[in-house]
């Protein structure tokens, strides 16, 4: 299958890519960094499977341009994993109109785009999965300092909803995960000292097992995927 994931130079996206490739799928991985992209494509140049990694270095805040020639190479996308996110932790009294408009870009806007793009590619049974988060819920528990971070996520989760329903005619799976604390670098950023039980590759596991095996029958649906709070 031909997979693209998004936030894919450290944390979750990494060993998502990795893991993708390790069996057997076609990678996609999208970041800024290039040295954690050029690594990927090492890795699936190694990789015993028949997988492959293509690192594509975009800026998700801007222009989508940059996917243009991977996307003129790739006959269908089987699953999409909207994964980047971008995080300010800030009392909402200090959160500048830049800082705002990164993190909904980043996690909102650029899903919304991406998807529309993506869109004339996608397989008859593609698997949207937009990665949320538990504090992007209704009704689970709010932390200070991330009202920009949760609310952004609380919106790509009903975004998910929304296209469900006007894709209901096509066999299309949306599917929003919003998951609880993982031990990445944006988890240290929103709470700084605390240790996550749950490690990016075990998260990468489950997600990557829900990808491939969820979308015919799990549609339009936000799932809490949290051991713990946060
Ligand atoms: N870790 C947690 O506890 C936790 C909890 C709930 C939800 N989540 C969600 O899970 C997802 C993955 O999180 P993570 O913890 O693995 O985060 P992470 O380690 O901070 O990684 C974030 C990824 O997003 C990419 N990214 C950020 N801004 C970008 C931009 N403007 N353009 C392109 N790529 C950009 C980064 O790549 P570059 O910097 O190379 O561009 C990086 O690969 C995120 O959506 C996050 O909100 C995480």
């Amino acid at each position: 299958m031909n997979i693209f994931i998004t936030g894919a130079s450290r944390g979750i996206g990494f060993e998502l890519s990795k893991m993708f490739c390790d069996q057997g799928h076609n990678v996609i991985a999208i970041a800024r960094t290039k040295t954690r992209l050029d690594e990927l494509e090492n890795y699936g140049n190694m990789s015993s499977g028949f997988g492959k990694i293509r690192g594509v270095h975009c800026d998700l805040s801007g222009e989508l341009s940059s996917l243009n020639e991977a996307l003129e190479k790739t006959d269908e996308i089987n699953v999409l994993i909207n994964n980047a996110g971008a995080l300010v932790n800030k009392p909402f009294s200090k959160i500048s109109s830049s800082e705002l408009e990164k993190v909904y870009q980043v996690n909102l806007f650029t899903p919304f785009r991406l998807i529309q793009k993506l869109l004339p590619f996608l397989a008859k049974d593609a698997h949207i999965i937009n990665i949320g988060s538990v504090g992007g819920v209704n009704g689970t528990q709010k932390f200070p300092g991330l009202s920009a971070y949760s609310s952004s996520k609380g919106a790509l989760s009903i975004l998910t909803e929304c296209l469900q329903a006007e894709y209901a005619d096509f066999n299309y799976a949306f599917n929003c995960l919003a998951l609880g604390a993982v031990q990445t670098e944006m988890l240290e950023e929103a709470f700084p000292g605390y240790e996550a039980d749950v490690s990016p590759q075990e998260m990468a596991k489950y997600i990557y097992n829900f990808a491939v095996n969820s979308g015919p029958i799990v549609r339009g649906k936000t799932i809490v995927l949290s051991r713990s709070n946060p």
